[in-house]
């Protein structure tokens, strides 16, 4: 027989959490406006809100932790995360900041201009955020296939190289200082990019002279999906695969706390110096001295540590079968998800699951309150909540997908967990025919609003 798959660690010390009552949670989550994020972590059983921050580090991370050095320059904890940006990404010129939307901040405010496009595939949130807040606009290229959550392409994170183009013969050059391509891309469900696809955008945006930037939160995932289903890539190592990969970039943004497995941090690295100079203004006004860039020396360590074992084949080969086994067990019932199965989370398409509760009344989060009065299990909206309101008309936005998110931390939970995520989901589906109404909004914030917004129940 074959032996079973199983995890490639063992756990040293645990952290206990809470079963609580259906009535319990009807309490809080009313107390919370329905907005999950409002919740204390103790009325929450299983946390899938997020893979960003919440993974558990390893004992050798944690061994690096205590040997940070703390200087305020020339720290030495520095060159250790400046040797590994170095030896595994291929980037000459980094800045640590203190996580990814950090980066962004800093590197957009060197880039953007007013009235510049930004085209890339599906925008995260924060990425959106700092583009329209200094006037610009994110345009979508993604491959359509990305939005037909029955479509079982392998890249649904691509980019469509028309629609790219388009972009690059319709604005002038100084319209659009640079292309960003997010590494999986999270807004679509955690879909990779194809090598190919980095290959042909880089070549293109050469042509047009126009930056690439890569977005690198869950790059080594991205490389794990490379390595299984691209032709030419199966013997290749996965550092061979984020070395090609980084190769295609001038520079990228990264959120540590993804595929860094630590719980704070992040930074932008680069190939070119001016660049450099230019956004290290910006870190030492906004992060700190470049040595340190809002990161304890402790932190730079630990995220050393962590961008090797990320890159290691047994860590992602659990890594990603986990989010495939929650994934796999919703699809033995039916339940509709973005397929194939992507590689942080699995997205459930809310639109499909409820039917009869309307697009004004928020269905994904309508399904999120559902599933936490199931059984505690904390998902999140990426959705019409999520999208934001149109910055000119002031209309909600109804993106392409409404998805509920079941982000999973890293080395996190076990596959026990997953099933009562799963049974959960089930039972809710059972009963679907019988949810009818969502949530009306009682105040948002103009942007970013699904953070803070508080919701009424439609009865
Ligand atoms: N880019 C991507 C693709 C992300 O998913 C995130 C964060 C960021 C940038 C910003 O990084 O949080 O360190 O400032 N995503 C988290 C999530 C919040 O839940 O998906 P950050």
């Amino acid at each position: 027989m074959e032996l079973p798959f199983a995890e490639s660690y063992r756990i040293k010390m645990v952290e206990p959490i809470f079963k609580s009552t259906r009535e319990q949670r009807e309490q809080w989550i009313k107390d919370a406006h329905y907005n999950l994020f409002n919740l204390k972590s103790e009325q929450v059983y299983i946390d899938l809100l997020t893979d960003s921050g919440t993974g558990a580090m390893s004992h050798n991370q944690w061994a690096a932790m205590m040997t940070g050095d703390e200087s305020y320059a020339g720290s030495s904890s520095y060159y250790n995360l400046k040797n590994a940006i170095r030896d595994i990404l291929g980037f000459e010129y980094f800045l640590p900041t203190h996580q990814g939307r950090a980066a962004e901040n800093v590197l957009f405010s060197v880039l953007v201009k007013p009235g510049n496009v930004v085209p890339g595939n599906s925008h995260f949130d924060t990425t959106k955020g700092h583009i329209e807040y200094r006037s610009a606009s994110a345009i979508d290229c993604t491959i359509d296939e990305a939005f037909d959550t029955e479509s079982l392409h392998p890249f649904k994170g691509n980019i469509d190289l028309e629609k790219l183009e388009s972009v690059y013969s319709t604005y002038q050059h100084d319209e659009i200082p640079m292309v960003i391509v997010t590494l999986t891309c999270n807004t679509s469900g955690g879909q990779p990019v194809s090598m190919q696809n980095l290959k042909d955008v880089s070549r293109l945006s050469k042509k047009y002279g126009i930056k690439v930037v890569f977005d690198s939160a869950r790059f080594a995932e991205n490389a794990w999906f490379i390595k299984e289903r691209e032709p030419g890539y199966e013997e290749k190592s996965i550092r061979e695969i984020v070395a090609e990969m980084f190769s295609y970039a001038d520079a990228m943004t990264m959120s540590s706390k993804k595929d860094g497995i630590v719980n704070i941090g992040g930074f932008i690295a680069m190939k070119d110096e001016e660049l450099f100079q230019n956004a290290s203004v910006f870190n030492i006004m906004y992060e700190g001295f470049n040595t340190y860039g809002g990161m304890a020396g402790r932190d730079m360590n630990a995220l050393s540590v962590g961008l090797n074992e990320v890159t290691d084949e047994h860590y992602l080969e659990n890594r990603v079968k986990q989010v495939e086994y929650l994934g796999n067990r919703l699809m033995e019932w039916g339940i509709p998800v973005q397929k194939p199965i992507g590689g942080h989370a699995v997205f459930v398409d809310a639109r499909k699951f409820l039917k009869h509760v309307p697009k004004e009344e928020y269905i994904a989060q309508t399904l999120a309150i559902e599933l936490y009065l199931e059984a505690g299990v904390r998902g999140v909206e990426v959705g019409t909540l999520l999208a934001d309101r149109d910055p000119k008309s002031g209309e909600n936005r109804f993106p392409k997908l409404e998805m509920l998110r079941l982000a999973i931390p890293r080395r996190t939970y076990t596959n026990n967990h997953m099933d009562v995520v799963a049974v959960a989901l089930k039972n809710i589906f059972d009963r679907r025919e019988k949810i009818v109404h969502g949530f009306r909004i009682e105040k948002e914030a103009p942007i970013m609003r699904h953070f803070t917004v508080e919701l009424e129940r439609i009865d």
